[in-house]
C-alpha cells in the first residue's frame, strides 16, 4: 500500500484508508471481536489511516480503536469527529458546535481512545446555531493545548473552509465522494484545491451499493440506517440498479470487481483524494486494497461519471441535507 503525505501535514497516510462506522453502528449487527481482527489485518496490509467518530456507537467506536490499537498507536493515524450530540441512551440531540461542547467532546474522545493527543480532529457538521469561528476557535485552542494535532472539517461549504482556514490551516476535508456522489465538485472542492486541502472521501462505495452486492431494500437488517436513505427507497433503488449494471459491465471488461472500480475511480480522479471504504470483513478489505493497482483511462473515468450522473434520489434525507455544505 502506497503512503502519501496528507496535504501539508507531516502525516503520511495510506492512499486508501479504512472507514469504521459500520463496525460500531448503522449498517446492521456489529461484532467487536471481528472488527478488531479486521483493524489488525488492515494495519498488517499497509493501511494506517483509520476514520471514526465519537457518535458511531455513541463512544463504542473510539473504545474499539483503543482495544485494537493501544499496543501499537505509533503505527496508526486516527481521525475522529465531534458534533452530533447524543444522550446516554444514544438518542440524537442535534448538532452542537458550542465551544464548551467542543472541549468536553475532545476530553471524552481522548479518554475513550486512551490517548494524549488526537491526530486529526474533525468538526462532523457545522452547527447552524453557532458561528463557525467560535467552534473552530475552540478547536484551535485544542491544538495549542496539545490535545489535537491537526484540524479537519466534515461536509463544509467552501465559505466555511475559507473562514476556518484563515484561522488555522485545515489539514483535511472529509466529505462523501464517489461515482454516485460528486456534488462537492461544484461546491467545496474548488476551494479545497485553491487552498491545498486534501479530500478524505467517505462512503466511496456508495454505502455498499456500488459493490454490486446489495440487490434489494430487503437485504438490509431491520435497523440498518440505509433503509432511511432516498437512494435506497424502492423506486429509486430499482432505477439505480439499472445504472449499476453498466458499471458492473465496465468492471467485468477490466477484470476487476465493481468495488475496486469504484475506488480506482476516486484514486484516478484526484491525487489529493484519499478514499476510506468501510468494511467489517477481512475478505472485503483485501479486495478493496487491490484497487490501488488499477489504472483507468480518462474515457473510462468520464463514462463512469456520466452513467451515475442520472442517479435517482439525494444522498441523504431532506433533513440531513440541511446539515451539509453549510
Ligand atoms: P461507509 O463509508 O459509509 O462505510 P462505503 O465505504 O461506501 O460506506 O460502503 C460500506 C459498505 O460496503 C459496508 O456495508 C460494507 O459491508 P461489509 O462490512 O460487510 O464489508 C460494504 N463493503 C465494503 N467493501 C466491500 C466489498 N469489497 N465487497 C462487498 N461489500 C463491501
Amino acid at each position: 500500500m502506497i503512503k502519501k503525505r496528507l496535504g501539508n501535514t507531516d502525516l503520511y497516510v495510506s492512499r486508501i484508508g479504512l472507514g469504521t462506522m459500520g463496525m460500531s453502528e448503522f449498517y446492521g449487527p456489529t461484532d467487536e471481536a471481528e472488527a478488531v481482527k479486521t483493524l489488525h489485518a488492515a494495519l498488517e496490509h499497509g493501511i494506517n489511516f483509520f476514520d471514526g467518530a465519537d457518535m458511531y456507537g455513541n463512544g463504542k467506536n473510539e473504545e474499539l480503536f483503543k482495544k485494537a490499537f493501544s499496543d501499537r498507536w505509533d503505527k496508526v493515524i486516527v481521525g475522529t469527529k465531534f458534533g452530533f450530540e447524543r444522550d446516554e441512551n444514544g438518542a440524537m440531540l442535534g448538532i452542537n458546535g458550542r465551544p464548551e461542547y467542543v472541549k468536553k467532546s475532545c476530553e471524552r474522545s481522548l479518554k475513550l481512545l486512551g490517548k494524549d493527543m488526537i491526530d486529526l480532529y474533525y468538526m462532523h457538521r457545522v452547527d447552524p446555531g453557532t458561528p463557525v469561528e467560535e467552534t473552530f476557535g475552540a478547536m484551535c485552542e485544542l491544538v495549542k493545548e496539545g490535545k489535537v494535532r491537526y484540524l479537519g472539517l466534515s461536509e463544509p461549504s467552501g465559505n466555511t473552509i475559507r473562514k476556518a482556514n484563515s484561522m488555522h490551516h485545515v489539514a483535511a476535508v472529509e466529505s462523501e465522494y464517489s461515482i454516485w456522489s460528486t456534488d462537492i465538485e461544484n461546491t467545496s472542492l474548488p476551494v479545497m484545491r485553491e487552498l491545498g486541502i486534501p479530500l478524505v472521501a467517505y462512503s466511496p462505495l456508495g454505502r455498499g451499493f456500488l459493490t454490486g452486492k446489495i440487490k434489494s431494500y430487503d437485504d438490509f437488517a431491520p435497523d440498518d440506517y440505509r433503509r432511511s436513505l432516498p437512494r435506497f427507497q424502492k423506486n429509486n433503488f430499482e432505477k439505480n440498479l439499472v445504472l449499476l449494471k453498466e458499471v458492473e459491465e465496465i468492471a467485468k471488461a477490466k477484470s476487476v470487481t465493481p468495488s475496486q472500480l469504484a475506488l480506482a475511480w476516486i484514486l484516478n480522479r484526484g491525487n489529493d483524494f484519499f478514499p476510506i471504504p468501510g468494511t467489517t470483513k477481512i475478505k472485503n478489505l483485501l479486495e478493496n486494497i487491490d484497487a490501488i493497482n488499477i489504472t483507468l483511462t480518462e474515457e473510462e473515468t468520464g463514462k463512469l461519471k456520466s452513467i451515475m450522473d442520472s442517479i435517482s434520489g439525494e444522498r441523504y434525507t431532506a433533513g440531513e441535507m440541511k446539515g451539509i455544505n453549510l
